[in-house]
């Protein structure tokens, strides 16, 4: 049994289930980057301040960087009974350069060590989730740019409820990567402040400089309070909240896309690269990365479950229950990464099939709102016209054909409001052009919506 770094005031050692038990090196040891990182920052401190050495500081410095390179080539003997990242850090580092290396923890806890860690750690992963979001955003600009002419069903209720451009619904994707991106570059406010120096949970009386600290870590800010600095993972909740709404809205798209894939509506190709084959039926090509996308936003809501449940009773301030947050945050964040990246790939895969998105408004009326409002603007009240815009369309229906198919002697059975230039609106383009209100669907407004969003995005 290794003699463990805490292991003064027992008289046995801990039972083998126990250690099992305790140990998060399994998953902890991830975070070997910013624990390394975090610590080099704390020894230089020591030093500059006398709490150690100049040259003991330096030493220290020294071999903590060579044990990054072990563990980094793979040969760095991590051990179950040694409990968790910190702790076989450490231990490493007094086998390598004796008793000096147990001044590394002067002036610091895990307690404190451990928060440090956590928030380097995210702070990373959320710079590189904004810039995959950026890319998704611009995935689906080139996409409305080069589709600026297709024309498809919007839906409402899975009903077809009046044509819009397919430029248009991709910016609807990217209204939500925006606001998802300003909830990352929120978030990462109160991720980027430095918990170190909280000690335990007192503070330390060490005389120690936490700015200092800060400043070789890059953090524009240091925590106010010990106990608070310790007990907090409201900067993980935060996390794993916004990408729980990100996955959803990553889910959604993918939805989308399943639907459009299907025969059912047609209105997509994913490409052979991106579908799988069926085991049993040889006809298959099923969308299998966009359903795991959906599917995955499922363990995304169970991370954001598992923390909340965790946090929601616990006193202040450490407790080894905070152990158990470090799963949720990392599956989160590899399954928010990897569906951005699988996503954004697969959309510069799709075919879109216009023909057959115009295909579904051929029927069903999808200008009937645009025969109501030519009336209405001719001075019926709308809900007038709503109303005989209805018995238009019981009346094609009967006949089997389309508005447009209707002549005008026809229409004007059921108003003299009618005249020859109503089919100019009825039309899918007509209809379209006439959308011109600000975040409407007209050309003009999307091709200018796509320039204003460039220009945004130029500054992600
Ligand atoms: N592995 C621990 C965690 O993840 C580190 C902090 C341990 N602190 C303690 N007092 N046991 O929370």
């Amino acid at each position: 049994m290794a003699q463990k770094p805490w292991g003064g005031r027992f008289k046995k050692g801990t039972h083998k289930l126990v250690e099992k038990f305790t140990a998060s090196i399994d998953f902890d040891k991830r975070l070997y980057k910013e624990d390394i990182e975090g610590s080099i920052a704390h020894v230089k401190m020591l030093g500059k301040q006398g709490i150690i050495s100049k040259q003991e500081s330096q030493k220290i410095v020294k071999a903590l960087e060579g044990i990054r390179g072990e563990i980094e080539k793979g040969k760095f003997p991590f051990k179950e009974e040694l409990e968790d990242i910190h702790l076989n850090i450490e231990k490493r580092l007094i086998d390598k350069i004796g008793d000096i290396g147990g001044k590394l923890h002067t002036a610091r806890s895990r307690n404190d060590q451990i928060a440090l860690d956590e928030r380097l750690y995210l702070r990373r992963e959320i710079s590189e989730i904004l810039s995959m979001i950026k890319e998704l955003a611009e995935d689906l600009l080139n996409l409305g740019e080069k589709n600026i002419e297709v024309i498809m069903p919007a839906y409402t209720h899975l009903q077809r409820a009046q044509p819009l451009l397919l430029s248009h619904y991709l910016l609807a994707h990217f209204e939500m990567l925006k606001r998802d991106r300003e909830r990352y570059v929120d978030c990462l406010k109160r991720v980027n402040i430095m918990p170190l120096g909280a000690g335990a949970v007192a503070g330390t009386s060490f005389p120690i400089d936490r700015e200092y600290v800060a400043e070789l870590l890059n953090f524009p800010q240091v925590s106010r309070n010990s106990v608070d600095s310790i007990s907090d993972r409201d900067f993980v909740l935060e996390f794993i909240s916004i990408s729980a709404i990100l996955a959803m809205h990553l889910s959604r798209l993918s939805e989308e896309f399943i639907l459009w894939s299907s025969k059912e509506f047609d209105f997509i190709d994913l490409g052979d690269e991106f579908t799988t084959g069926s085991s049993i039926m040889p006809q298959k090509r099923n969308p299998d990365v966009p359903e795991l996308i959906r599917g995955k936003t499922g363990r995304v809501y169970g991370n954001l479950m598992a923390l909340l449940t965790i946090m929601k009773g616990l006193p202040l301030s450490y407790n080894r229950d905070l152990q158990e947050d470090k799963e949720p945050m990392f599956d989160t964040v590899d399954t928010v990464k990897s569906s951005l990246q699988v996503l954004s790939e697969m959309m510069k895969h799709i075919k879109f099939k216009p023909e057959n998105m115009r295909k579904a408004l051929s029927k069903g009326f999808a200008t009937a709102t645009d025969l109501a409002d030519y009336l209405a603007r001719k001075g019926m009240p709308f809900r007038q016209a709503h109303e005989v815009t209805g018995k238009v369309v019981r009346y094609a229906e009967g006949k089997g054909r389309e508005l447009t198919q209707l002549s005008i002697s026809e229409l004007k059975i059921f108003s003299n409001l009618f005249e020859e230039d109503v089919f100019d609106h009825i039309t899918l383009e007509g209809s379209i052009s006439s959308k011109k209100s600000y975040g409407g669907t007209a050309k003009e407004n999307v091709l200018r919506m796509i320039q204003e969003c460039k220009r945004e995005i130029a500054k992600w």
